[in-house]
């Protein structure tokens, strides 16, 4: 931020001053991948992010394995990875079943997941929005007793595979039953990356006036290449919760072309460029997502990777 300020740059009233990066690159990053990958593998790569500074890690997801089978070693995943201190290390939970799974392996937070379309509801958890709410009432409740921090997501907020348009209010009408289940924290959430600037800006500011702006998070998949624009308008309305994946892997198995969220490594050098503190060890990020998609046989596609991979080979 001071080095901003000495150029008489003023990033506005609303951007926060610091950023929380939730690394969601083990769960949506993975969950899509049709070759089931080494549990190792996930633990090393969630000991790398937990020593490259990301403070907070969606590490696994204890759901259906015959709906998602690369998620199904999410008790081993938790039961390996190193734990530090003051990192969170969180889990999906989608019923009563997930939750009890998720507490024996001793997560932090717990995310329930609906939508704001009926159609991609059905499709990704098998039930209508409301009969979703009914089984999160359960699931919230318990995960408070239990001491756990609870976060509740909303896929397709700025459009839907099935449906196509998202109105702002079936997002905002999502956020006040969530809020009313007793979520600390909200994530809207751009399953398919259509999600523009502009659009952005509208459903944060609705959101806020419904649920604590500190506690809105911002989940961008980055299928048009909007997810850095997107996040920067929402940094300008004052959201200060973003999620990411390393290495930009990733994709929806119930979102068909819907591609990774954004990357991590992009995100950390968008906000360390506006003088955003992060937290957060860029080049250990690098090296992580480097690791993973060579791992995995894939060509390393984050952006800011890349280019200070290359930048590296030439000095
Ligand atoms: P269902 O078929 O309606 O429910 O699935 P069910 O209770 O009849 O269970 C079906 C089978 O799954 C049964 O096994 C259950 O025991 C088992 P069977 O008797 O047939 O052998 N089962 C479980 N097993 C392990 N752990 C559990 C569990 N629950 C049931 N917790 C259900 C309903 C919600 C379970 C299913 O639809 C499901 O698992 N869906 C998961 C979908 C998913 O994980 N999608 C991807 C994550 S969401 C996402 O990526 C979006 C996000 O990134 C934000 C964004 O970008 O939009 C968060
Ligand atoms: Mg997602």
């Amino acid at each position: 931020m001071k080095e901003r300020q000495r150029e008489g740059l003023d990033n506005g009233p609303q951007m926060p001053e610091q950023v929380q990066v939730v690394e969601v690159g083990p769960r949506d990053g993975l969950q899509a991948e049709k070759t089931l990958i080494p549990t190792e593998l996930k633990i090393e790569l969630i000991n790398r992010l937990t020593a490259a500074g990301i403070q907070r890690i969606e590490a696994a997801s204890f759901v259906s394995p015959k709906w998602v089978p690369q998620m199904a070693d999410g008790a081993a995943v938790m039961a390996g990875i190193s734990r530090a201190e003051g990192v969170s290390y969180s889990a999906l939970t989608p019923n009563m079943r997930g939750l009890e799974a998720a507490i024996e392996s001793k997560v932090d937070e717990v995310v329930i997941f609906g939508a704001a379309s009926e159609a991609f509801s059905v499709r990704n958890i098998n039930c209508s929005i409301a009969e979703s709410i009914e089984r999160f009432i359960p699931v919230a409740r318990a995960a408070k007793q239990a001491g756990l921090h609870l976060r509740g997501s909303i896929s397709c907020s700025f459009g839907c595979p099935y449906q196509g348009e998202v109105p702002v209010n079936s997002v905002v009408d999502m956020v006040k039953r969530l809020r009313d289940v007793g979520c600390d924290e909200i994530d809207i959430a751009d399953t398919i990356g259509v999600g523009t600037a502009h659009h952005v800006q509208r459903v944060v500011q609705a959101a806020a006036r419904e649920f604590p702006l500190a506690s809105l998070a911002g989940h961008f998949h980055d299928t048009y290449g909007q997810a850095l624009a997107n996040i920067f308008a929402a940094l300008q309305v004052g959201m200060s919760i973003f999620h990411s994946s390393v290495a930009g892997l990733g994709g929806c198995p119930y979102a068909k072309g819907a591609t990774g969220n954004v990357a991590t490594e992009d995100v950390v050098y968008l906000l360390h460029s506006l003088g955003v503190e992060t937290g957060v060890d860029l080049e250990a990020v690098v090296a992580a997502g480097e690791l993973v998609s060579q791992r995995m046989g894939k060509e390393y596609g984050a952006r800011a990777g890349r280019a200070l991979i290359a930048r590296k080979a030439v000095v």
